[in-house]
């Protein structure tokens, strides 16, 4: 992101002409900008190991399997690095362990802090850059504390930019890509809406009582006042590239469809549907409109909320259908089908839901394999923001390893269709740099390479992470 990092849309417009992919002279590859960062993910909590003072480390026993070492990666975290380089990676996303570095209230874990320093040298030696997420699911224990609910408290945003500003303080001269939270809407949804995460409450029923004015609200403002505080604090441009710090989101996005799309109550189902998921969260914090209600206005009644985001992190992997749903999730008034084999278990059982059958191809989560949705996405994020575009996750679980390539290859082709199509991307960075424990259960493996968690956690290349180090060597794809 160097001497484009600064974002705004004139500055976009004018460096889409430096930065247009196209194809080489024989013809056969697409290029991709020299300076485009190729990068892996991964989230603390799925790959450090003994997570033990977080509110997700009790939760577990309800899961399949718990994490336990998880890739053990707290100890294998040089060995990791040392993969992200022969990758040809520019760039490792991964994220900070609040739980590890605020173990109680107001205490901070030397030990802790150090580890990370330790973790970003490991990779900033190797010229790999780091990016930091600093919520990525987890919390720590003692935010129960507050109350039984601790999003729905207002102490969480005072909480949660504390956390910005002290790791901004302390890892600011290593760090200049930050995103203070993963897939924000996920969480709130997951933790607050769909029970699946602690404090495990179903507020999706009725969105506009709780999940989105209260915790949607707080998250928002989590995020903003997490933004303000790492402008504050983090001065230091450490990889000279003239942007001390760049504070972005990793939003998750889908490609959002009519269940029938002859049916106009279905398009309108799938566009309600896709202002609430994809949307809601970064209209809030990028133009500051936030659609509390539900009521689809275009208020812009947080016109201070506007402009605080640098980049937009797209996070995607598949599609949903949505139907049209009196009575379920208040104003929203929709069902949104997901082709997760978790889901469709619950589906199956429920019986009559009235989803389509997926029909393309699936990952072995159960997710339909859907290229052309990401270049959609990508596009409208473009359109809707005008701010640089990072893809922050896109992956494959696929245990047998012979899908990897050809799934990431076919969505880099989408990926390099919308920025032929104007879309100023910045990066992608493949979810996930090794197999790790997937919220729940190991079963889904979306490593480049693959972790024999049987044999001392040893990593594996996979093929589709030999095809991947190809492509960021080349900055092209076949
Ligand atoms: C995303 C999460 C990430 C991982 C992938 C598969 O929703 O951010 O932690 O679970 O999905």
């Amino acid at each position: 992101m160097s001497a484009r990092s600064l974002p705004g849309i004139g500055l976009a417009v004018l460096a889409i002409g430096l930065i247009l992919p196209s194809c080489d002279s024989s013809g056969s590859r697409l290029s991709f900008p020299a300076d485009f960062l190729w990068g892996a993910a991964s989230s603390a909590h799925q790959i450090e190991g003994n997570n033990t003072n977080s509110d997700l480390w009790d939760w577990e026993t309800r899961f399949e399997e718990r994490s336990g070492l998880a890739a053990n990666s707290y100890v294998l975290y040089d060995q990791d690095a040392e993969l992200a380089r022969t990758l040809n990676l520019d760039v490792y996303r991964f994220s900070i362990e609040w739980a590890r570095v605020e173990p109680a209230r107001d205490t901070w874990s030397d030990e802790a802090i150090a580890h990370y320093r330790d973790v970003l040298t490991s990779l900033i030696r190797r010229g790999i850059r780091p990016a930091v997420t600093l919520h990525h699911f987890t919390n720590p224990k003692w935010i129960y504390d507050i109350g039984p609910d601790p999003w729905e408290s207002p102490e969480m945003v005072e909480e949660f930019e504390e956390y910005a500003r002290r790791m901004a303080h302390e890892f600011g001269a290593r760090v200049d890509l930050w995103m203070p939270w993963n897939e924000p809407n996920v969480y709130a949804v997951g933790a607050y809406g769909l029970g699946r995460f602690p404090p495990g409450r179903f507020g999706l029923l009725s969105p506009t009582e709780k999940l989105v004015p209260v915790v949607m609200r707080n998250v928002i403002e989590a995020h903003i006042r997490a933004y303000r505080a790492i402008h504050e604090t983090d001065k230091i441009d450490a990889d000279g590239d003239g942007a001390a710090a760049l504070v972005g989101v990793a939003q998750s996005t889908m490609a959002v469809e009519p269940a029938d799309p002859a049916q106009p109550d279905h398009v309108v189902a799938a566009d309600r549907w896709a202002r609430f998921w994809n949307w809601l969260f970064l209209d809030a914090v990028a133009r500051g409109d936030f659609d509390e209600d539900l009521a689809l206005d275009e208020d812009v009644d947080r016109p201070d909320w506007a402009g605080s985001l640098d980049f937009v992190g797209v996070n995607y992997y598949s599609r949903m259908k949505v139907l049209p749903q009196p009575g379920l999730m208040g104003p929203l008034a929709v069902l949104p089908c997901f082709s997760d084999d978790q889901v469709s278990a619950v589906a199956a059982v429920i019986g009559t839901l009235g989803c389509p059958e997926p029909t393309l191809e699936k990952t072995d989560t159960g997710w339909e394999i859907y290229p052309e949705g990401f270049r959609d996405v990508v596009l409208q994020a473009w359109r809707r923001y005008g701010l640089p575009i990072v893809v922050t996750e896109n992956g494959i679980a696929d245990a047998a390893g012979d899908k990897r390539a050809s799934y990431t290859l076919r969505h880099l082709e989408a990926l390099h269709q919308a920025m032929e199509e104007g879309a100023d991307v910045r990066g992608y960075w493949y979810w996930s740099l090794i197999d790790n424990y997937e919220w729940g259960s190991f079963k889904p493996r979306f490593g480049l390479f693959r972790v024999e968690y049987e044999n001392d956690f040893r990593r594996v290349l996979t093929p589709g992470g030999e095809v991947y180090a190809e492509v960021a060597e080349s900055d092209s794809i076949p």
